[in-house]
């Protein structure tokens, strides 16, 4: 394998150095490029740019591999939950019993929401997009807990266990009260005893003087959802995370970017924008045809949505578990959705067009995890905040690496301008 690389402009050679990581995937050092050569690297979007060196996952996007510190998603899946895939994604190793025990109880111990926070919530429209009040009380959080979010790597790495912990377990009790809050019912607090997922369901759907009892095939289904969304290596809200967070921003603050990056459609919001999709081909009668075409005309707006992936290339092993999952959770339950079957035939149909075929684009992730959460009951608005719930440690183990990493840097692009040359200001009355 070259360990060397150079760049030949005009005449001359700039020698750059080759980084290669531990799975073979090569770079090209292009840090002392703008020194020696005056020269920038473009690449808009940062599609084919390494942003940094990371532990924490493997993607080949073309192979359709995804691994967490090594160990494969299908055998996490397979194996492991939520909460245990959380600590491995943010420790780095699967943890010991002693350690996950540990782990669980800071979970436990740190899901509730205090009276005062519980007052922002009041401060919302009850429509307010979920994601918007998720980010913001998310933020609130460093205001709270000040102690553990003060812009001081060294301080709040300190009080990173305890503000991991509090990360992924408010996020989801904040969730779930914006549910609450959203349909004007009395919040449910945490119960200690409740597993994390068991806990997130009774905070959701428990009434006053009835709890909700999660059947065991229900929490296995958001185990499995939540785990499948605990990391997924540079995308664009763990990149947001990891931007802000280099200027040392806290853990909290940076989580909150995170979450608002996930917001749009092309990345978090995608699993609403697929369920609307398929409630409307239901609604219209239509099979899928009128939206296959729009999708084809090219435009960003008329996507298919669900469909393609900015690194796979191949096919999204998140996205075969989950349909798999599908099939199992709605039997299991006993519920035949009709938008599984719209759902299937559009993949097929899809899957037959040279369109989709010559431009690699297969089911993603999130294609099959609206039928999921629905099956569980959660409606539409809220899936991205289940996203969100999910890919809490992924954004924490991002966070954690950028504070802990001794050679880190502010995150710092440059850009090639491409605006008006300069020109002399010209008064208001003057202007043509
Ligand atoms: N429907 C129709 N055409 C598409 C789709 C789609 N879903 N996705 C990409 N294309 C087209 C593009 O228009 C482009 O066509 P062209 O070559 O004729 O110009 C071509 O396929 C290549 O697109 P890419 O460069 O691979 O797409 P990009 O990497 O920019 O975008 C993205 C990836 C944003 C995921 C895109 O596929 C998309 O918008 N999909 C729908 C939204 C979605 O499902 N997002 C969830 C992603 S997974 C996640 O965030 C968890």
């Amino acid at each position: 394998m070259a360990t060397n690389a150079s760049l030949k402009i005009d005449d001359k050679e700039y020698p750059l150095p080759v980084i290669v990581g531990t799975e073979g995937e090569k770079a090209v050092d292009t840090r002392a490029l703008r020194t020696a050569s005056g020269y920038v690297a473009f690449d808009q979007g940062y599609g084919n740019t390494a942003s940094c060196e990371s532990q924490i996952t493997y993607l080949d996007g073309d192979s359709g591999i995804l691994r967490h510190r090594g160990y494969p998603i299908e055998q996490l899946a397979a194996q492991s939950d939520y909460v245990e895939t959380a600590y491995l994604v943010i420790y780095g190793e699967l943890p010991s019993a002693t350690q996950r025990k540990e782990f669980g109880l800071r979970l436990r111990q740190n899901a509730a929401v205090e009276t005062q926070m519980q007052r922002i919530f009041e401060g919302f429209p009850k429509d307010a997009p979920p994601m918007a009040m998720l980010s913001s009380i998310v933020a609130s959080l460093a205001a709270h807990y000040p102690h553990l979010a003060t812009n001081n790597f060294e301080h709040d790495l300190k009080s990173f266990d305890l503000a991991a912990a509090m990360a992924i377990s408010k996020i989801r009790t904040i969730g779930a009260m914006i549910y609450r809050y959203q349909k004007g019912l009395p919040y449910i607090f945490p119960k200690q005893e409740l597993p994390f997922c068991e806990n997130f369901l009774h905070m959701m759907f428990s009434e006053p003087y009835q709890d909700y009892v999660a059947a065991p095939e229900i929490a296995k289904a958001l185990n499995l959802l939540l785990l499948l969304h605990a990391d997924h290596e540079q995308n664009c809200s763990t990149s947001t995370v990891r931007m802000v967070g280099s200027s040392a921003a806290n853990l909290f603050t940076s989580i909150s970017a995170g979450i608002c990056a996930l917001s749009g459609p092309l990345h978090g919001g995608a699993n609403t924008a697929v369920m609307q999709m398929l409630q409307s081909i239901h609604d219209e009668g239509d099979d899928g045809t009128r939206f296959i075409a729009a999708a084809k005309s090219g435009s960003k707006t008329n996507r298919l949505m669900g469909f393609g992936h900015a690194v796979y290339k191949n096919f999204d092993p998140r996205a075969k578990i989950i349909g798999k999952a599908c099939d199992d959770v709605l039997a299991k339950l006993g519920i035949n959705d009709p938008l599984l079957a719209i759902a299937k035939n559009l993949e097929q149909a899809a899957l037959k067009d040279d369109y989709f075929v010559s431009r690699k684009l297969y089911p993603n992730v999130d294609f099959y995890s609206g039928i999921i959460m629905r099956a569980l009951g959660v409606p539409v608005n809220m899936f991205t905040v289940l996203f969100a719930i999910g890919r809490a440690p992924g954004w924490i183990a991002n966070w954690r690496e950028v504070a802990a990493n001794p050679k880190g840097r502010i995150y710092r692009p440059r850009q090639i301008y491409s605006g008006a040359v300069k020109r002399d200001y010209v008064p208001i009355g003057q202007r043509g």
